[in-house]
């Protein structure tokens, strides 16, 4: 934005904002807001709609909805934001651990998560993500990501004032909502979708059609598909509109044309809207897709970056105790741009999933190797961000990708397609060694390409070992859920424990019944709370018990470890030894060397190499004891994990 634009754009700001009913103060707090983010809003939004033929119109429009949501924002939220401001890196800190589920599946309704609010502390859990939970199309709605209202409820859940008594509740606990705000599509049954299929071209120019197929098969010769069995193609035919329609996802998922500087706008007012519910974090969801350019895989392109940076500045300028979380499943290359890089860095997502992580650690198990994690998250990933960090998980309500690329895997001596069909084998248990238990999802034969679906417990095992009994296997599944969360825990950013996960919570097959359902396979993993097996676990001896008790401790030691705090940076360490994974968190106290055995046999770490690595004292911040050390070496269990200040 050049400094005539800008100095235009803070007067007319100004004007606005001393004809609105605001106090003194929070009058001069906005303006001074406005000035801090205006360049970060406007100068993305100038490049991407400045030839617009709506551009004039559309910036005052935004103007107006700024200081209309700062009107409508609620004194205990504005000082919320007054706090964020003053202590930014809130949601670094060693004390956040999300929690995930879906509404229905954990508590019933929204009114009956104020009752499991006890539960959610006794766990330690600060950042509570609710899956879709805005009004979605009936029947099939993937999941509640086919949304037709932004600004209502699922009504089968409960209504904006509950989530307004929820977010509420969860404040005065030190609790966060995080909400899914699907950016890239609405359900076809949204108005603006009804509105465009009658013809309204206003609405029309909302999303992608087309009357003949030429331009949709010229987009096709790079797009991928998504759901490549369920539902194939990019494109949909509707006789009654005589048009094709952009439909990235599902047929009902319509995607929005973010080239109109409207849809930016209407999706901004939404935004404010969540925010001014008491809603502190958005997940923002398939933002990757947003922007279409011909010839490319239409993912990951600029302009997605330009639109990202401008929305987190109007969160900035109007509710800055909101974050956000971009969920883009994609390569590190692509993925880190999400957390800000070049011109974005500080600007851009608080969050995103640290999606190679989560499937480093999978390829770690299966194959009790970590060299190729070690190379992948030591080559590809920096140490730190800036104003952002990881949500690291080892699983959630999607299907995990095998997403290796063969250059990495030849840089460890591995071929990537066998590498990747071996996953894909182990984790269905198709190889014959395997402990693992889950489903193939997606599988292309024009690819090879096979995804994978399964709980984290039967995919550590747990499934195949209380089956058979065998109480060695049960011992081993339950240290490798353990051994999982101590590495989420502490890699560095917000680990986001799902839903059952605490618990051991085995593959529900009962979706294949639902004729809504059974055609995605994910909701293998996305099985009903069992208050049952959640009643045992203050148990010591039921597998409950000790898989909650160890993820409850391993929460609260890193809530004790202040090394974690996600601003220290995450170094990755090669130690030599393949079955080793290791890291050490550099900071202001010193470095915390986080070490990982993924070989299932004992090893033996010598103290040298981990002197040399910045172990300091013999103290275990995970454990809380004093190791012992044995012949000069470390003797190291199967699954063991240590935190080495
Ligand atoms: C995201 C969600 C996934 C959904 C898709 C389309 O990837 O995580 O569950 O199917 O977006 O909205």
């Amino acid at each position: 934005m050049n400094i005539q634009s800008a100095l235009t754009m803070v007067g007319k700001f100004n004007r606005l904002v001393d004809a609105a009913s605001l106090d003194h103060h929070a009058r001069e707090l906005l303006k001074l807001r406005f000035r801090r983010s205006a360049d970060d809003l406007f100068g993305p939004f100038d490049e991407l709609y400045a030839t617009h033929p709506e551009y004039e119109a559309v910036r005052e429009e935004l103007l107006a909805a700024l200081v209309d949501a700062q009107q409508q924002r609620s004194p205990e939220l504005r000082l919320l934001d007054l706090k964020r401001d003053l202590e930014p890196d809130w949601f670094q800190r060693p004390e956040m651990v999300g929690y995930v589920f879906y509404i229905d599946r954990f508590a019933g309704t929204m009114k009956g998560v104020l009752e499991k609010l006890d539960y959610l502390e006794e766990l330690g859990a600060t950042y509570i993500h609710f899956m879709p939970c805005l009004k979605p199309r009936e029947g099939d709605s993937d999941g509640g990501y086919s949304v037709m209202d932004y600004r209502a409820i699922n009504p089968a859940l409960g209504s904006m004032q509950d989530l307004e008594a929820v977010t509420a509740a969860l404040r005065k606990r030190g609790m966060s909502l995080c909400l899914d705000l699907v950016l890239n599509h609405t359900a076809k049954e949204h108005d603006w979708a009804m509105r465009a299929r009658k013809g309204e071209q206003r609405y029309r120019d909302y999303y992608w059609t087309f009357e003949e197929r030429a331009l949709p098969d010229q987009y096709d010769r790079t797009l991928v598909e998504v759901f490549p069995a369920h539902a194939p193609g990019n494109f949909t035919w509707y006789p009654d509109m005589k048009r094709w329609v952009w439909t990235t996802f599902n047929e009902h998922q319509w995607d929005l044309n973010w080239s109109n500087p409207r849809v930016f706008l209407e999706i901004v007012k939404v935004m404010l809207f969540l925010a001014n519910r008491g809603v502190e974090a958005l997940r923002l969801d398939a933002v990757a897709f947003m922007w279409k350019r011909m010839g490319t895989r239409c993912q990951n392109e600029p302009e997605v970056h330009m639109i990202l940076q401008a929305l987190r500045a109007a969160s900035r300028i109007v509710a800055p105790a909101l974050i956000h979380k971009e969920e883009a499943i994609v390569s590190p290359k692509d993925l880190i741009p999400y957390l800000g890089q070049g011109r974005h860095t500080g600007r851009e997502g608080n969050l995103a999933y640290h999606n190679s992580l989560m499937v480093q650690f999978w390829s770690a198990l299966a194959s009790r190797k970590t060299a190729l994690m070690t190379h992948v998250l030591r080559e590809h990933f920096p140490e730190s961000f800036v104003n952002a960090t990881w949500g690291t998980y080892l699983r959630c309500h999607d299907d995990i990708g095998w997403a290796v690329t063969d250059e990495d895997a030849a840089a460890v001596g591995v071929s990537g397609p066998a590498h990747r069909a071996f996953l894909a084998d182990f984790y269905t248990g198709r190889y014959p060694a395997s402990f693992a238990r889950g489903g193939d999802f997606q599988s292309n034969p024009e690819t090879g390409d096979r995804r994978t679906n399964g709980s984290c417990a039967s995919l550590c095992g747990l499934e195949t070992a209380v089956e058979s009994g065998d109480t060695r296997a049960m011992d081993a599944a339950i240290h490798r859920i353990l051994m999982g969360h101590a590495l989420i825990a502490s890699f560095g950013g917000i680990p986001l424990i799902y839903m059952g996960d605490e618990l051991g919570l085995l593959n529900d097959h009962a979706y294949e019944t639902d004729e809504h359902l059974r055609h995605d396979g994910r909701w293998m993993h996305r099985p009903k709370m069992d208050w049952g097996k959640a009643k045992r676990r203050h148990d010591p001896f039921s597998i409950e018990g000790r898989i909650h008790a160890g993820v409850t401790h391993v929460l609260a030691r890193r809530r004790a470890t202040p090394h974690i705090h996600a601003a220290n940076p995450t170094s990755i360490l090669d130690l030599g030894i393949d079955g080793v994974f290791a890291f050490a968190r550099k900071s202001p106290v010193g470095p915390l060397v986080c070490l990982f055995n993924f070989s299932e046999s004992w090893l033996s770490i010598p103290a040298a190499t981990l002197e040399a690595a910045g172990v300091q004292e013999w103290r275990d911040r995970l454990a809380d004891v004093t190791v012992e050390l044995r012949g000069g070496a470390l003797p190291f269990p199967p699954q063991g994990r240590i935190w080495l200040s």
